[in-house]
């Protein structure tokens, strides 16, 4: 990395995967270890930033020197993100943020034997009724006019407003079709950069410690990787968003 390149900056990154609580003991997860973000979140205190590091449940010890915000959900994930974005250069959201989360949480542990309302069908079958979570760089995209003015999204809260002009770098875990569903994520969420990764190969993905990453830039132009390390990878992040940043 180079050394001191993010001095006086604040950057935000999320890491790991949210657990959407079903009930006082289960939840909806992914494969996400927090890896990337982790190796983000250290890269750029090394080169000099503040981190925030909001992160959802893992097993990786906190680095030294970033401020870590543990959250479980999505929209505490959300809240999070909000409190810090005001005065943030940067926003890296690494995590795997659940696209879904449990309609209602149950208060009790749902038994196996229990009622209808618990979820129960009869002969075996159990079902967990899903509603959308907030898109949270889908939001941000929508209250950030181009002159970076903002205004009320949607119910939720609004969007503080922003001190200065955020770069945005969002993730994309594809098992099919990466190409073109991470130009159509860097569009639609209006990202300067999207970094994405096919989580159907060994070497790159959920829980590994390589990567094999394409870059794709808001000016359409697309970079390919070879396999880095995470931490390596991390690097090649923060040297494509020092340049971005006023
Ligand atoms: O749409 P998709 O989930 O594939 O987009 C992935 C990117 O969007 C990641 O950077 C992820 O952190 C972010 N994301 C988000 N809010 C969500 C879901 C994903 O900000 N609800």
């Amino acid at each position: 990395g180079q050394h001191g390149d993010l001095t006086g900056r604040r950057v935000i990154v999320t890491a790991g995967g949210t657990q959407e609580p079903i009930d006082p003991v289960r939840y909806v997860g992914n494969r996400s270890s927090g890896k990337m973000g982790y190796n983000l979140a250290a890269e750029a205190r090394d080169r000099g930033a503040h981190v925030i590091l909001v992160s959802g449940p893992v097993a990786l010890p906190p680095p030294f020197g970033v401020e870590l915000h543990p959250v479980d959900t999505a929209i505490q994930m959300r809240d999070a993100v909000r409190d810090f974005i005001t005065d943030a250069d940067a926003l890296i959201m690494s995590a795997a943020v659940a696209d879904f989360r449990p309609t209602r949480v149950a208060e009790q542990k749902i038994k196996k034997h229990g009622d209808k309302s618990t979820g129960q069908n009869g002969e075996g079958r159990f079902t967990i009724d899903l509603v959308s979570n907030p898109d949270i760089l889908g939001e941000l995209a929508m209250a950030l006019k181009g002159d970076g003015d903002v205004r009320d999204v949607h119910a939720g809260g609004s969007i503080p407003q922003l001190k200065r002009r955020l770069i945005r770098v969002g993730f994309a875990a594809e098992t099919e079709h990466l190409v073109e569903h991470a130009q159509e994520k860097l569009q639609r969420k209006q990202l300067d950069l999207l970094v994405a990764n096919d989580v159907s190969r060994s070497d790159s993905g959920f829980g590994t410690d390589t990567n094999k990453v394409l870059i794709f830039h808001a000016d359409g132009t697309m970079e390919d990787l070879p396999v880095m390390p995470k931490t390596g990878v991390a690097a090649a992040i923060w040297d494509r968003v020092v340049p971005l940043l006023g």
